[in-house]
């Protein structure tokens, strides 16, 4: 079975609550989920992922320190076994959203493969962008299967 790990960070839940839709639509393909918090997740579950998606608020627009903390550990471990990793990312902000830049970036320094837009949520996700995310999560899923 093809594995994605959701790495992210949330500390008010808004992000925790769009990750969950996304959830649900890797689920209902028949992909199973991981769920890290940046805080806990390692190498191993890095190294083991078929394809990542990176969740974070937006706080002083950068991502979560809580998430980049993933990175930061498991940078010189993973490198030469993570490149071409299929990725996309998503974020909650509060009506700003440069977060976005700085995750998209840190793909870049592990040679992660953007195969999906990034998606922006505004605080909590509404109805609609539930249903947005949940799409998202399906395709991932898909593009993971191949
Ligand atoms: C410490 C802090 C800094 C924030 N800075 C920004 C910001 O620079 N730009 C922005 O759009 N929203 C900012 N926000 C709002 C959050 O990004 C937004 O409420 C987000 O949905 C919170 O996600 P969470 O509930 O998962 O923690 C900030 C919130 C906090 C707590």
């Amino acid at each position: 079975m093809k594995k994605v790990l959701i790495v992210y960070y949330s500390l008010g839940g808004n992000t925790e609550k769009a990750l969950e839709f996304i959830k649900k639509g890797i689920e209902e393909e028949n992909v199973e989920v991981i769920v890290k918090k940046g805080t806990e997740g390692n190498l191993e579950d890095l190294l083991n992922c078929d394809g990542i998606i990176i969740g974070s608020p937006d706080y002083f627009s950068y991502m979560a320190g809580g998430l980049k903390d993933f990175f930061d550990r498991t940078y010189y471990p993973s490198r030469g076994k993570v490149e071409g990793k299929p990725y996309f990312a998503f974020i909650t902000h509060g009506g700003g959203g440069k977060a976005i830049d700085s995750i998209e970036k840190i793909a870049g320094s592990f040679k992660f493969k953007k195969v999906m837009e990034p998606i922006l949520i505004k605080n909590a996700p509404s109805k609609e962008d539930g249903e947005k995310l949940k799409e998202a999560g399906k395709k991932f899923a898909r593009i993971i299967k191949g």
